[in-house]
This record gives C-alpha cells, structure tokens and sequence, in this order.
C-alpha cells in the first residue's frame, strides 16, 4: 500500500493549477445516461473516484471513454442492466447517484447499498423518500434497493432532513424528474455549486429546471435530451484544501482557475483568523505571514462553511494561538482525525459534536492513519507544519479526491514523497 512522507518546515510558494470537481463530476457522469446520444465532460479530475463511477456506468452497459487525460466520453446508447453492484457501489458512496438516471432512463434500477467514507452513518432515506414520492416504488431486498419507476410522475417533493438539505439525494430526484411527465417542484433542495453544475448540464440536455441556484427547483418533465459537451466547475474543496496549505506554512500560493465565488465562507473564516486571501481574474491568491486570530465555525449546507473543509481548518487551528472551536453540523460524528492529530501533539477534545482546539507552538511529525477522504487531507497537511517526518498510511483514501497531491504540493516547495 502506497504511503506519503512529508518533512514538515518549508513555506509553499508558487502557483496550483486547481482540477475540475469530483463532486460535480460524480452525477453529471450518472446524467449522461439520460441523453439520446453521447456527452462529452471537460476538466475532469484525474481521481479514483472518477474510476471507479466509469466502472460503473460500464457495467450497466453504456460506453466511457477517455480520449484526454481530463475528458470522459459517455455514450448511453448501450444502457440495458440496472444493476449496481456491491464489488462496484462498497468503493464509493456516491455510486447512489446512478439511482436516479437509472429511473429516468430505463425505468428501473437495482443498486447495491453504499459504503464509501467511514463518516458516521450515511443514510439513503431522502433519496428514496423523494423518488417514491415521484411514484417510484421502492424496497429493500439482500442488501440492494429495488426500484421501480414506470408509474413516476410529477409531484411535490420535500427533500429537508435532519440535518439540513442532502446534496445526492436533490441529485437524484432531479435526474428522476427531468424525464418524468409532469411538474416537479423540490422543496428543501440543496444549491451546492456542484447541484447548480449538474442541473446546467440537464439544462443544456434540454431539461427545464427553473429556480437553480435556489431551494426550490421546478421541473417540467421532457420526453427526450440529447447529449451535450459539459466543463466541469473547479474544485471547492481542493481550493480550501490548498488555501489553508498556503496559511499553515505562512507560504503564499496562487490557485488557478479556482472561483472565490464558490468559498465565500471559507474565505471570511480565513481573513478572520489572520490570513490574506485575494480573489483574482482567474483564480485567488493566499498568504498566510499574518498574524493569527482565534474562530469559532459551524459547518453547514452550502452557502456555509463546508464539512468537507471542516477537518482541513481543523488542523489549521491546531497551530493557531489561543482556543479555537468547531462545531459539525451535516455529519455531526466527523472527527476521525481527531485522535491522530493529537498523536502529532495536537491537543483538541470532543465535546458532542464540537471540537475544541487548544493552539500548540507546534506539531510532532508521526506515523499516522488516513481513515477518510478529507482525513487524509487534514493529515497531509499537518505534516507541512510538523516537526520532524510524517508518514501518511492508507493514501488510497486521498487518491479517492485529490488528483497528483504530492506533485502539486512539491512543485510549490514541498518535501513530500510517495513510497510505493
Ligand atoms: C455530498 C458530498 C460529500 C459532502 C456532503 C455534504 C458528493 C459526491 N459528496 O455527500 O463530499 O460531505 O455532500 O456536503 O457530492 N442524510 C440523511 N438522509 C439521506 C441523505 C443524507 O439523513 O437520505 C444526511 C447525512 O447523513 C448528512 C446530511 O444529510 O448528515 C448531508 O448529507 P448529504 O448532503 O446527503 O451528503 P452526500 O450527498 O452523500
């Protein structure tokens, strides 16, 4: 298994070149089943994840093809078994936004339950609620969801849960109903920009959304879309990631091609604590030389401060003077990376599902485990900072999202190695 090894000290200086979004990425490729003919996606990143919803899409009989590193060709034409496999859907939770496609295109749909990031329990009720709620029928059988959408029909769906609104499950209900006769209206979506991606992508197909960008979509079922030519929107999380790469180091990095206007939260929370953020044409710039201030986040639905920046900052804080505290609100058991920046020296304690974080002089580099996507991610970046050498074990997890991360960290002055 593949490790990285980090010599903590150097500042990062230079430019990121930053990769289209995995997320937004993941059902726009599951979108391309629904066209009468094949779609063309640019700015692909080049992560397993992209692998590994390619597998998938071929499995159930369409075409992928890669003619460029940073290009997918889905062609539907083939599309026949409705079947997502466990081998296939246990390597990534998202393999659930197939769901919905699958119900749009071919009218039925039989995918294994999702494993993917150990990030508490990951439940699928909105996402069946909503489409049952369409017409579809729905059951549970050997640990796959069955369902059925040949009576689906327009209808008013509420997709609010618990915890706010659910990025996949707005995914699949509007991929459900872009080809379902009648008016959907769904109420308590997400607007993530990756939801606000994918529903462009459906609109160039010739699907009739109105309210993107909002809480309320309103569709009006179509008979037909064709297949389009999409670009990916950048990638958030990689942005935030880098960005706080930039202020742990008291570097300066410019991320190309990133949209401060997809960050704002995370941007206010950086300026807040001390760091110098520019949104430029083309991308933004960071520096991180200032002096630092204490922040209390709350993770939320977007436009709020993401989950998935949430253990990143976390390790930002850990070398920021004074008591720092995070709280999590969309997966409120997303701490695994707790206990192994504390064996770095990190000295933060749980309380419910808030952290609080004591600022150290400085962190320990150590052997330490990735456990999560961005785990992996906080702990790369840990070790920047740490004293001494940091091993990262299990980087499987960090290839899941992050495309080339030792090379774009090493470009920008990085001592950081794979060992294969
Ligand atoms: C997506 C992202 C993931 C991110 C998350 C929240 C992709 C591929 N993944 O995941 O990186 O961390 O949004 O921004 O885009 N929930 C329910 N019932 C459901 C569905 C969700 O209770 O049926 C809960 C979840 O447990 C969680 C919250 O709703 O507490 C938000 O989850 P959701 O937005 O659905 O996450 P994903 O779409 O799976």
């Amino acid at each position: 298994m593949d490790k990285i090894v980090i010599r903590g000290g150097r500042k990062l200086r230079g430019t990121v070149r930053i990769s289209g979004s995995k997320n937004a990425a993941l059902p726009i490729m599951a979108a391309a089943l629904l066209g009468d003919g094949p779609s063309r996606i640019r700015n692909v990143p080049r992560v397993a994840d992209i692998r590994t919803m390619s597998d998938i899409l071929s499995s159930l009989g369409a075409r992928v093809d890669f003619p460029k590193p940073h290009e997918v060709v889905i062609d539907p034409a083939g599309l026949s078994n409705p079947t997502a496999p466990y081998e296939l859907v246990s390597k990534m939770r998202a393999s659930i936004c197939v769901l919905g496609p699958l119900l749009g295109a071919i009218g039925k749909a039989r995918i294994s339950l999702p494993g993917g990031c150990a990030i508490g329990s990951r439940p699928i009720d909105l996402h069946l609620k909503g489409l049952n709620q369409l017409g579809a029928s729905m059951r549970l059988s050997h640990g796959f969801v069955i369902a059925n959408g040949k009576r689906m029909r327009g209808a008013d769906v509420f997709l609010g849960g618990r915890f706010g609104s659910s990025v996949l499950a707005t995914a699949n209900i509007l991929m459900a109903a872009v080809k379902t006769p009648g008016v959907t209206r769904i109420e308590g979506a997400a607007c993530e920009p990756e939801i606000v991606d994918l529903a462009r992508f459906l609109q160039a197909m010739g699907a009739r959304i109105g309210g993107v960008e909002s809480h309320s979509l309103r569709v009006e079922g179509v008979r037909r879309l064709k297949g389009v030519d999409h670009t990916l929107i950048p990638d958030r999380i990689e942005t935030g990631t880098y960005m706080i790469a930039a202020a742990i180091t008291r570097g300066e990095l410019f991320l190309k091609g990133a949209r401060a206007d997809h960050l704002r939260a995370v941007i206010e929370k950086l300026q807040e604590a001390g760091v110098w953020v520019e949104a430029r044409a083309g991308g933004i710039r960071v520096n991180g030389a200032g002096a630092r201030r204490v922040v209390e986040i709350t993770t939320h639905p977007y436009p709020g401060f993401p989950t998935d920046i949430q253990a990143q900052m976390m390790t930002f804080m850990t070398v920021s003077p004074g008591i720092s505290v995070i709280t999590e609100k969309v997966f409120t058991e997303r701490f695994m990376h707790v206990p192994e920046l504390n064996r770095m020296a990190a000295r933060i304690s749980l309380e419910g599902s808030s952290a609080i974080i004591r600022g150290v002089r400085a962190l320990s580099g150590a052997p330490v485990m990735a456990s999560d996507l961005r785990a992996s991610a906080a702990l790369i970046l840990a070790g920047l900072v740490a004293r001494g050498e940091t091993t990262v074990d299990r980087i499987y997890h960090i290839d899941r999202g992050y495309e080339d991360i030792e090379g774009k960290l090493k470009r920008v002055g990085a001592a950081i190695e794979r060992i294969r």
